[in-house]
This record gives structure tokens, sequence and C-alpha cells, in this order.
């Protein structure tokens, strides 16, 4: 029996080009995989501290080897228990916008507080090491233009929404990473229900074998 944690990145809900796919993506996930759990993480409606002088306090003193004051033991506490989700799920589906070319700040915020050392990744002298290592990840992403390489917005130098999660995923060393794209969702009605169909059967195609 395997969890999967699904982390939600869109306001919009009913009307969420991303969570309608995510949604397509889920249910055809529970009958592939009946005995699997799926736990779902809100990022907007989620209790998230703020990640100000006070956390940074908690997370340094750990890391110049001094003890933290109670205070900061109960940072730290709240912290490390927004991060289990993603520590204890096999597989971890992220849904999202593009907002501004990056990801929303509501799920930056999220990523800002649970990636921490000792909790998501280590790191020595030697570099890097990522905790969440043997972990599949889906990431689904929407976006209202087009990010062709012959368009005004190419990927290269344009997409820090897919590039920022990649690099999340390798940093937290999650290396089997797959991905569903809508684009042009701004482009009309047609255009959004097509990108919105094209991605929800490519969405249910990929929930079988995950
Ligand atoms: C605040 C905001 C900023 C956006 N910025 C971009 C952008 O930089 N590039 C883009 O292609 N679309 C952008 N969009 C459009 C959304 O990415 C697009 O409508 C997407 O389908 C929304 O997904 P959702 O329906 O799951 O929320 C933006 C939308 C909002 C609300």
């Amino acid at each position: 029996m395997a969890k999967l944690l699904y982390v939600e990145a869109s306001p919009r809900k009913q009307r969420s080009a991303s969570i309608e796919v995510a949604r397509a993506f889920l249910a055809a996930y529970r009958a592939a995989h009946p005995a699997d759990t799926i736990e779902t993480v809100d990022v907007w409606n989620l209790d998230l501290p703020a990640f100000d002088g006070h956390a940074l306090d908690a997370k340094y003193a750990a890391l110049n080897g001094v003890e933290r004051t109670p205070e900061q033991q109960a940072i730290w506490a709240r912290i490390s228990e927004l991060a289990r989700p993603l520590r204890e799920a096999d597989k971890l589906v992220f849904s999202l916008p593009m907002w501004n070319f990056g990801i929303p700040y509501r799920l930056k915020h999220y990523i800002d507080v649970v990636s921490q050392k000792d909790l998501l990744f280590t790191f020595d002298e030697k570099g890097l090491n990522g905790l969440l290592g043997g972990k599949k990840a889906l990431a689904i992403y929407a976006r209202g233009a087009e990010f062709g390489a012959d368009s005004q917005t190419p990927a290269a130098g344009w997409d820090l929404q897919a590039g920022y999660m990649d690099l999340w995923f390798r940093f937290t060393g999650i290396t089997d990473v797959s991905a569903v794209y809508l684009e042009k969702t701004l482009y009309g009605p047609d255009a959004d229900r097509a990108a919105r169909e094209a991605a929800c059967a490519e969405a249910v195609a990929l929930a079988r074998t995950f």
C-alpha cells in the first residue's frame, strides 16, 4: 500500500484548470490503486507560519549548534509537522498555475517553510543530499500563454514555473519526475477547454502506471 500526497496550489477551486486535471488524475489513480492512501494539502487552506526572523533564529540555532529556546522549539515542531507528509509519502503530486512566470506565492511560502536541513535535505562539505530520494513525483502545470520555442515566451528564459519545481525536486533528491502541461488557457474558451481535455486524458493515462 503506497501513500500519495497531493499538493494543491490554485485558489480558484471549481474554476481551476490545474485542479480539474489533478482531480481527473486522482480519480483514475484511485481506480487503479484502490489500496493506496491519498492525502491532500491545499496550500491556500494551510496554517503556514511566517518564515520570519523568529523562524530563522530557530533554523540558525540548530545550524550553529545552539540549543533552541522553548519558543524556537515550538516553531520548529510546527515546521517539522508541515514537512512530515512530504517525508512520509511515496508519491507526490503537485498541481499549480503559473503566476508571473513562476509559482504562486503561497506555494513558495509552503516550500520555504518545509525545505529545511535534516527534514528534506542535508548538506556537508561534499555538497547537498536530498532526503526525498526514491519518491515519484508528478507536476501538473497550468499556464495562460504558450511556451513553445517559436512563441513570444519560449520556455527557455520564461518558464520559471516548471524550472523552479524541477530544481526543487532535484534539490530534495527526487529524480523520478513526470509532468503534464496545460497551455493557452487564456486564449479563449475553446483553447481552454481543449487544453483541459488533452491534459486530463494524459493525466488519466499516467495514473494507471504512476
Ligand atoms: C496572478 C496571476 C498571474 C499569472 N501569470 C501568468 C504568467 O506569467 N504566464 C502565463 O502564461 N499565465 C499566467 N497567468 C494565467 C494562469 O497561469 C492560467 O490562467 C492558468 O490556467 C491558471 O490555472 P488555475 O486555473 O489552475 O488557477 C496568471 C494568472 C494569475 C491569476
